[in-house]
């Protein structure tokens, strides 16, 4: 059973075919990404005019391409995955659209994928006809607790079994990405900033300025917008300002030496963060496996931390498989087809899903 998988909920536009074989082994067959993101580097963030607009023109070549990669035709495809939400409004539709006219015209079913569930279920992958993928050894095993930490999200899921899960947690403000992405901007570092950030502070010492960890009376959540704060009040504070001085002008008045300690600083204290509550929740609820997936696991200093302080093996995606990509959206079909097709005449974008429990 193969399936076409397509992506578009950001500023990645993606298509990838993921084939279930006899062994129910998720093989990879193709994996085709282009990203918009240096059209958006000069604003500092995603612009989703643009990231629209730079899906309507990449998304036939990148699906052609991933065929091609897979050596495919479209009678070997069974159905088509798509995600629908969460995400930008004007990047869905693309995907969506595009998505539901194959479905029509080449006659096979489209099945809606949910973008946050995907990036768990990128864990499940297990080897691949394309070279340059490292699978994890350990297939993830249920109960299973998942952290997804990426620009959009960060949320604690327990998985009784496929389809089967409790949100524990999530973030009540900034997701962990966006404060990685938000600290490099006061930094004067590139977006996105989580890979800047985490290189600037292999120089850098993380124990130079103590930062807060968010308190919260749910057990659970997150909040990731005062450590944002803290890191702008103790850059002000490094260079001899108060309050008032503008963000913007930090990073011209910051040293190197300083923007390594508050990069260290600050990702030291964002990984302990999650890995404190991963390690409360695998204390609750002693799952047999953890999967930490999403844009911020491809972080070593968040993957140090969890190796020294959990005892629950920790399975990540390939790296290329953290960030958002469509082999995610094709695997999550293949691993929940029990779920009806949805009609490719009406299936709409929905821009603000949540994670639907049952
Ligand atoms: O999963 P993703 O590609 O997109 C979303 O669904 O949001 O995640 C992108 C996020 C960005 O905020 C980026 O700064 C962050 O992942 N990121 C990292 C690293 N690589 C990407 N954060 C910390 N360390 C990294 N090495
Ligand atoms: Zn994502």
């Amino acid at each position: 059973m193969k399936v076409l998988g397509i992506e578009s909920s950001c500023d990645e536009t993606a298509a990838a075919i993921v084939e279930q074989n006899n062994q129910g082994e998720l093989v990879l067959l193709s994996n085709v990404v282009a990203s918009s993101i240096d059209l958006h580097t000069e604003f500092g963030g995603v612009v989703p005019e643009i990231a629209a607009r730079s899906h309507i023109e990449s998304i036939t070549p990148v699906i052609e391409q991933a065929m091609k990669q897979a050596n495919c035709t479209w009678s070997g495809i069974d159905g088509i995955a798509v995600t629908y939400g969460p995400g930008l409004g004007g990047s869905l539709l693309v995907g969506v659209l595009s998505a539901r006219t194959l479905a029509i015209v080449k006659n096979k079913p489209i099945y809606g994928i949910n973008h946050v569930l995907a990036h768990v279920y990128s864990a499940f992958l297990g080897s691949s006809t394309i070279d340059g993928y490292k699978f994890s050894r350990q297939k993830p095993q249920f109960p299973l607790l998942a952290l997804i930490v990426s620009g959009g999200h960060t949320q604690l899921v327990l998985f009784k079994d496929v389809g089967n899960y409790k949100v524990l947690g999530r973030t009540h403000d900034d997701a962990i990405g966006e404060a990685f992405d938000k600290v490099a901007k006061i930094l004067g570092l590139p977006y996105p900033g989580g890979p800047s950030i985490s290189k600037l502070a292999n120089s850098g010492d993380p124990d130079k300025y103590p930062l807060p960890k968010a308190r919260l009376s749910d057990y659970f959540g997150f909040s990731f917008s005062g450590l944002k704060t803290a890191v702008l009040r103790t850059a002000q504070n490094a260079i001899g300002e108060d309050y008032n001085f503008p963000s913007h002008e930090l990073s011209g008045r910051l040293n190197d030496t300083q923007k390594a300690n508050l990069a260290a600083s600050f990702q030291n204290i964002a990984a302990q963060t999650v890995v404190d509550k991963l390690e409360l929740a695998c204390k609750q609820f002693s799952p047999k496996s953890v999967v930490i997936a999403g844009g911020v696991a491809a972080n070593q200093e968040l993957r140090k931390q969890a190796q020294k302080r959990l005892s629950t093996p920790v399975i990540y995606p390939d790296i290329k498989l953290c960030t958002d990509n469509a082999a995610m959206i094709a695997a999550t079909c293949l691993l929940t087809k029990n779920s009806p097709a949805d009609d490719p005449f009406s299936l709409e974008i929905n821009p603000s899903l949540s994670m639907v429990e049952n």
